[in-house]
């Protein structure tokens, strides 16, 4: 829990009293506005202990008649010397959060650090998201380990001047949604795929559609096969579990734009007859995180309810199994709309259930833009590493936008080529496509096979297949699922103009 307090910091007799500082000049020590700490500062400045560098931080332990402090601890933390960010303060938060879960502390108290030259309302934001993204651990399924499983993060106030708390209270309560988002998607990538099944999806669907204004619809097998939806429906053939198709439609109820989200939704990919080496294949329980951080992105837009835009999501559920049943290599299956396609590779399904979803999606709700985001390849980890989700699209305005989304939210990511050449490499001799464009550009065709199914839309495709867990270190993403996508969606539609 997080709120907002102009009760003076000398005041708080709480678990953890939090400064920040920036780190300064080589001979200076960081500047902190109280100056009891500052003395503290310098002293072990001296030392080279504490300098502010980023993600660094300092816990003193106060003498308290000597300080004045009423706070049972004090952290400094770091927020380096490079131009101020929303990022930086998403750290900071994140530092603040792994501490205070380290510590067990119950009350935490942050003075925001107004007097520096950013924004105050948007530190008040990343600091949030920071703390709620930095202080997740998932330990539902720790039974036993009574010491771990008490660890909880505490309450938190954060201090800030009297004129702005009106402010900041409303910022608390963007970065704590979109924090929330974040935790959300994680949860569920977390759990196993014995446990988060497609039904899992379209559960969580018919629970946060059906109030306000958003509604779901969840389209069943007997209705996959009545519409052609030769896609879901062939990936699904190897798999004990049924497929869905989760609908949820955030309407406004006025005439404005309507954006179409899809989100892969592939429960466990063992890659199908064309099975996947073992070594890693746990992982594959995480091929629905896209689908996670749509449904999660949906969540927070339904409460915060835009009104200049209409937002429709479609997350194509199923799992790839290998059985007797499953889809074979060389299988010729008809997409929805009619497009026949041969399956080289029955591991590149998750194009095949988007293509249904896109195809289906755009006919359906004719979308001014459609986002959709994906663990879809191998290759965009190859060629981007873990650091930068890929970013392609057949519309430089609506890249632009998603990038800059990406951005603003702390998740970056690299826009990679589309162009006829890479369609080349999809062409069947026998089918309209086949599902895999050959060895080379893999990111690139995959994208390019999706782009069939899009028609003239302005469309924007997230390969997240790098980012979505093993993600780059930072103090508010621990090691697991990372979360990635959802925080990106909300602020594109918070943005939208
Ligand atoms: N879900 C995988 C992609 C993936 C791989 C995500 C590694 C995260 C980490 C996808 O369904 C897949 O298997 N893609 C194949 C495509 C290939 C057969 C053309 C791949 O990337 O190996
Ligand atoms: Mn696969
Ligand atoms: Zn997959």
């Amino acid at each position: 829990m997080i709120e907002v307090s102009s009760k003076k910091p000398s005041q708080f007799t709480g678990d953890l009293l939090v400064y920040f500082v920036r780190q300064s000049e080589k001979k200076h020590a960081p500047v902190c506005s109280d100056k009891l700490v500052q003395e503290r500062i310098n002293q072990v400045f001296e030392l080279g202990d504490c300098l502010g560098k980023k993600d660094e931080c300092l816990l003193i332990y106060p003498e308290r008649v000597v300080d004045g402090v009423r706070a049972k601890r004090l952290l400094v933390v770091g927020l380096g010397k490079d131009d101020l960010s929303r990022e930086v303060f998403r750290r900071a938060g994140g530092v603040v959060a792994q501490k205070g879960l380290s510590l067990m502390a119950a009350k935490l108290f942050l003075v925001v650090p107004a007097e520096l030259d950013f924004p105050v309302v948007e530190m008040v934001e990343c600091l949030c998201e920071g703390l709620i993204l930095g202080s997740y651990q998932f330990k539902k399924y720790k039974k036993e380990d009574e010491e771990e499983k008490s660890a909880k993060m505490g309450r938190i106030s954060l201090y800030i001047p009297e004129k702005s708390l009106a402010a900041a209270r409303k910022a608390v309560k963007l970065g704590s949604a979109a924090g929330q988002a974040g935790v959300a998607t994680r949860d569920m990538a977390h759990e196993p795929a014995n446990v988060w099944t497609p039904q899992a999806f379209a559960d969580y669907g018919k629970k946060i559609g059906g109030q306000g204004r958003l509604s779901c619809r969840i389209i069943e097998q007997d209705e996959m096969a009545r519409l052609k939806m030769g896609g879901i429906l062939g990936v699904n053939q190897g798999s004990a579990l049924p497929p869905k198709l989760v609908i949820l439609e955030y309407r406004t109820g006025k005439t404005v734009p309507t954006l179409l989200l899809v989100g892969k939704g592939l429960t466990f990919d063992s890659g199908g007859i064309s099975l996947k080496p073992g070594e890693g294949m746990g992982d594959m329980k995480y091929d629905m995180c896209g689908g996670a951080a749509v449904m999660a992105a949906m969540e927070v837009i339904a409460e915060e309810k835009p009104h200049r835009l209409d937002v429709v999501a479609l997350v194509p559920a199923t799992e790839n199994m290998p059985s007797s049943s499953a889809l074979r290599p060389g299988d010729i299956i008809t997409q929805y709309g009619g497009k026949t396609v041969e399956v080289m590779n029955t591991d590149a399904e998750g194009r095949l259930i988007l293509a249904d979803a896109l195809a289906y999606g755009v006919e359906e709700f004719k979308p001014d833009a459609v986002i959709d985001v994906a663990t879809l390849t191998g290759a965009v980890v190859v060629g981007l590493g873990h650091h930068r989700t890929g970013l392609l699209s057949n519309n430089d305005y609506l890249a632009d936008k998603v990038l800059k989304a990406g951005e603003r939210s702390g998740e970056l990511m690299w826009r990679l080529p589309l162009a006829d050449e890479y369609r080349e490499q999809l062409k069947s001799k026998i089918a309209d496509l086949k599902n895999i464009g050959g060895k080379h550009g893999g990111a690139i065709t995959a994208a390019a096979f999706l782009q069939a199914f899009v028609g003239e839309t302005p469309w924007v495709h997230l390969d997240i297949a790098g980012t979505a867990w093993d993600y780059t270190e930072k103090p508010y993403v621990p090691k697991g699922p990372s979360g990635i996508g959802a925080r990106t969606l909300i602020e594109l539609v918070r943005g939208w103009q």
